[in-house]
């Protein structure tokens, strides 16, 4: 494959902006990324990387800025067709919008097509990686694996189990067959090409403690995989996984109890949490996953970003609970939030939880989610004055951070100049 070098602005991150600052990016006004064999090779200035490399076919995207691709750290891909349904709460919502459409994928001609459809919209809002929910039919596996590996797209996915009489008959497995199913996929799929299987209980309310056991002993005999859940989201769910579970000290509880609780574990949402949970999450070196545009559309609640201190944090947008596509509009959702619970989120740390952030909760910080030598070549180019609105804003600014943050607040798909996709250009 010939050597492409693109050029635009950079910002490279060398360590985490919450840690150290906004030093912690590099940013060139000239910059060029190297992208060869769908890796990147080497990043740096424009006028020094076209000298060391002048056979690299040479694409230059202007003021556009090159950042990685955004990285999707909780999503539920059966959902995309039911995104923005109206007036619902989250278990209301679950079985008037959600249940109904997930049931839909039992034919795999529709899993395959709304698969398609979701991770275009993705890569078309400039997400290059996304971890998603299926539905308890393994063929809604096999419907995302494949169009991601159509696409060359670094994936992770997993068979959403329920079992227990909370859910519909029509949604149901067993806690026998959400281990074999498992287990069948995980052998199918996980490391094949970009992709890797995520064991994925759907939440305690719609599992038999049967089903948590199982799925927990699929995990210990697989703890590189990573595990995928919900947690604490709203007060009436934490209410009824308390009835559910008289036994458990916690929510949280619920999933140690049943070996669903460790250093590869990302639990969603993390909104309501006992102090407990805090500092068990915290001792085991787990993840959580803020979805802000979720929290609010289904009105959960307020996440508290200085877990931040604690543990991992990744960025998402939890579709179809999540009212966005765009990890633009997540993060301008996760400052608002923050603001709310009076804190100001620099446009460094915005960009870096919807990147790096979520690469360290997805556990992929050695491959994706930094410019640098040796990472794969997922990139997103943002156009910084991508409507009038925004063009006029960013006009003022003195500093990369204020020229990005208009689009950061107000940009959408408009604002993604290309994608790449293991060094292939997605746009023609
Ligand atoms: N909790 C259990 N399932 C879901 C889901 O599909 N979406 C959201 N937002 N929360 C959940
Ligand atoms: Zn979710």
């Amino acid at each position: 494959m010939t050597d492409r070098l693109i050029l635009g602005q950079t910002l490279a991150f060398a360590s985490d902006p919450f840690a150290d600052g906004p030093a912690a990016a590099t940013h060139e006004r000239r910059g060029g990324v190297l992208l060869q064999d769908g890796r990147i090779a080497a990043v740096g200035a424009a006028d020094g990387l076209r000298a060391l490399y002048p056979t690299a076919q040479v694409t230059d995207h202007g003021d556009a800025l090159i950042l990685p691709g955004f990285v999707d750290a909780h999503a539920h891909y059966p959902q995309t067709a039911i995104i923005a349904s109206w007036g619902k709460r989250l278990i209301d919502w679950l079985n008037t919008y959600t249940f109904p459409e997930e049931a839909r994928f039992a034919d795999p001609a529709y899993a395959a097509d709304v698969a398609g459809r979701t991770l275009d919209l993705l890569l078309a809002h400039g997400t290059t990686t996304v971890a998603s929910y299926c539905t308890i039919h393994p063929g809604s596996v096999d419907a995302i694996f494949a169009a991601a590996q159509a696409r060359g797209m670094r994936v992770l996915a997993g068979k959403t189990c329920m079992d227990r009489d909370t859910a519909p008959a029509f949604l149901r497995d067993t806690a026998q067959a959400a281990y074999d199913d498992s287990r069948a996929l995980l052998t199918r799929w996980h490391g094949v090409d970009r992709l890797s299987y995520v064991i994925t209980p759907r939440f305690s309310p719609t599992s038999t403690p049967e089903q948590l056991s199982a799925l927990g002993a699929l995990w210990a005999e697989h703890p590189d995989c990573l595990m995928q859940t919900h947690l604490s989201e709203q007060t009436d769910e934490i209410a009824w996984v308390r009835s559910l579970y008289p036994a458990a000290r916690d929510y949280l509880d619920t999933y140690e109890a049943h070996g669903l609780l460790g250093p590869n574990g990302l639990y969603g949402h993390a909104i309501h949490l006992e102090p407990r949970e805090i500092d068990r999450l915290a001792e085991v070196g787990a993840a959580v996953v803020h979805c802000p545009t979720s929290n609010s559309f289904i009105g959960s609640g307020l996440f508290d970003m200085g877990l931040r201190a604690r543990m991992r944090v990744g960025l998402a947008t939890d579709t179809g609970g999540g009212s966005s596509f765009s990890m633009l509009r997540t993060m301008a959702a996760a400052y608002e939030i923050a603001q709310l619970k009076g804190i100001a989120l620099h446009p460094s740390e915005l960009l870096w939880l919807a990147t790096g952030g979520s690469v360290e909760a997805l556990r992929l910080g050695d491959r994706i989610g930094r410019l640098a030598p040796g990472h794969e070549a997922d990139l997103v180019v943002l156009d910084l004055a991508s409507t009038p609105a925004i063009a006029q804003a960013a006009a003022r600014a003195d500093t990369i951070w204020e020229a990005v943050f208009p689009t950061i607040m107000m940009g959408d798909d408009r604002a993604i100049a290309q994608v790449y996709v293991a060094g292939r250009p997605v746009r023609g």
